[in-house]
């Protein structure tokens, strides 16, 4: 077709001169007016004229003939530019790795020997009629035709726009957000609502270091970003919400490993009126209804998923997140696993002893967890304190810890418990967590809740060694941006104003 006769009559002078403007600026309107086709459709077009978009993967130049394979979002598909398309095929032999350009072509048929099977579009070829650079890119500084795994990690992340385009980092991210969406469908349904809670806030206990951000109006002071949501959810609770969750950003200052990121993400949960059962239950169902509508060729290994007490776990495993696949080569095998039964406290080694000198008490997953019903008299005596039992339950898919949570003491006077036995003065219990007992004495259902390591699920679900592999933008083992260069120095104007001096090492 003739887009210029077809499209443009005197009777719309104004898009000729558009139209006109536009010829004298890129030559060509053909190319301009023509609806762009997904690559991954081109295969349903053979004969007809397409015009396609997106980033030059590879060039092969045989004189005559210049092969070019064109990837968008969608796929790829390779074309051929031929001398009799003269402007065509001078641009084709111009254009090189990861250029930009937009392409009319024609759809044909390869000959059946030149037919590729392997590839979704391996049966078409695309003559090129007419070529647009949209823009020129710098020779790659690493390969990006590869999956990647042979480059060395801070390069890849420092050039991290680059190393997304590779088609594996593409799936991992499109997976990633069909799971978010699977989950907050299924959610839905089951009564659910998303609920976002803040990122600057105070200091909670949830067994890490705090990153802290210093606030300008009140100098000397500090918001600290937070762990996770826990007590947010819980205070959703008692504000009557009964069902919540949220894809929650979370902040750890703990040293970065291949399922650890100072920055990662939680599906986090909290649900009113629940015992432990209720909860285990629905997340069970969740995991497994995931699995089947999105990697339908995983096999998960036993369901219902097993049950161990922690103490049968480290007895019989010595870890508590022990991989129970029965082929581990098997990269589709899913062993998930519920670890509960742990003890409520420990022995802190880590902070300043009694007066006595004997180790405090330190909860070991989560303060705000209620004790098993049957030692919640033991809590609140504060007797036989290393034989109570919390109702955390923790689950494991091979060999990682993708998620925990517990029921929590809804009474004011067991939380407040819990922090008296790990020798907190009453004046600190108060400054810290008084909004938190106030909360609960104001008409607090019992609720119990989980966060699942959302990163780590997607890492396991997507055969990938480490998180970084399924989060866009990685920090390195060191914490670091190298992509943004964070951290950074700020100027000595931002300090003044916030009143904070850098004592120099
Ligand atoms: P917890 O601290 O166990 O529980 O965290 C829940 C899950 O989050 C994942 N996770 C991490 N993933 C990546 N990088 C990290 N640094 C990191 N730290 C933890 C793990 C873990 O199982 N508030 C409670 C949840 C609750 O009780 O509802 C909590 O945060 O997969």
């Amino acid at each position: 077709m003739n887009y210029k006769s077809d499209c443009i009559t005197e009777a719309e002078p104004t898009r000729k001169k558009v139209i006109e403007n536009y010829e004298k600026c890129y030559g060509s309107v053909n190319i301009i007016l023509m609806q762009r086709t997904y690559i991954k459709d081109v295969k349903g077009k053979t004969g007809e004229e397409v015009k396609i978009s997106g980033f030059v993967d590879v060039r092969r130049d045989h004189g005559k003939l210049i092969f070019i394979d064109l990837r968008d979002i969608s796929g790829k598909v390779q074309m051929v530019a031929l001398p009799n398309h003269k402007e065509a095929h001078k641009l084709a032999g111009e254009v090189r790795p990861e250029w930009v350009i937009e392409v009319m072509g024609k759809v044909n048929k390869r000959p059946e020997k030149l037919i590729n099977k392997n590839e979704p579009n391996g049966e078409v070829e695309l003559e090129v009629l007419e070529i647009k650079i949209l823009n020129q890119a710098e020779t790659p500084p690493f390969n990006l035709q590869s999956d990647g795994k042979e480059i060395g990690e801070e390069a890849r992340l420092k050039y991290r726009f680059l190393d997304l385009r590779r088609p594996r980092l593409q799936t991992n991210m499109v997976n990633r957000f069909k799971i978010t969406q699977f989950v907050r469908n299924a959610l839905e349904k089951e009564g659910f609502v998303e609920i976002e809670t803040p990122l600057l806030s105070a200091t909670t206990p949830e067994g890490s270091r705090d990153y802290i951000v210093p606030a300008r109006l009140d100098k000397g002071k500090f918001y600290s970003l937070p762990q996770s949501p826990q007590q947010y959810k819980q205070l959703i609770m008692v504000a009557g919400f009964e069902r919540y969750f949220q894809f929650a950003r979370c902040m750890r200052d703990e040293d970065t490993r291949g399922d650890r990121q100072p920055e990662f993400t939680q599906l986090d949960l909290e649900m009113s009126f629940v015992a432990q059962e209720d909860v285990m239950a629905l997340n069970e169902k969740l995991l497994i209804e995931l699995v089947k509508a999105i990697y339908p060729e995983k096999k998960i290994q036993e369901i219902p998923f097993p049950r161990l007490t922690y103490k049968e776990v480290v007895e019989k495993y010595k870890t508590d997140k022990p991989d129970l696949r029965q082929d581990k080569n098997n990269p589709d095998l899913l062993a998930f696993l519920w670890i509960v039964d742990f003890p409520f406290f420990e022995k802190d080694d880590k902070t300043k002893p009694n007066s006595d000198g004997t180790p405090k008490w330190t909860f070991t997953h989560n303060p705000f967890s209620a004790p098993k019903p049957e030692h919640m008299d033991w809590l609140m005596k504060a007797e036989q304190i290393p034989e109570i039992l919390t109702t955390q339950y923790d689950v494991v898919l091979n060999g990682f810890e993708i998620g925990g949570g517990s029921i929590r003491n809804h009474r004011p006077e067991a939380l407040k418990k819990v922090f008296q036995i790990m020798g907190y003065t009453d004046d600190r219990i108060e400054k810290n967590f008084g909004h938190m007992l106030k909360a609960l004495s104001s008409g607090a259902p019992p609720h119990g809740g989980i966060a699942w390591g959302f990163d780590r699920l997607v890492m396991l679900l997507q055969n990938e060694p480490n998180i970084r592999e399924v989060i866009a933008f990685a920090k390195t083992g060191e914490g670091r941006d190298l992509m943004m260069g964070a951290p950074s120095e700020v100027s000595s104007e931002q300090l003044a104003e916030l009143g904070i001096k850098i004592t120099p090492r």
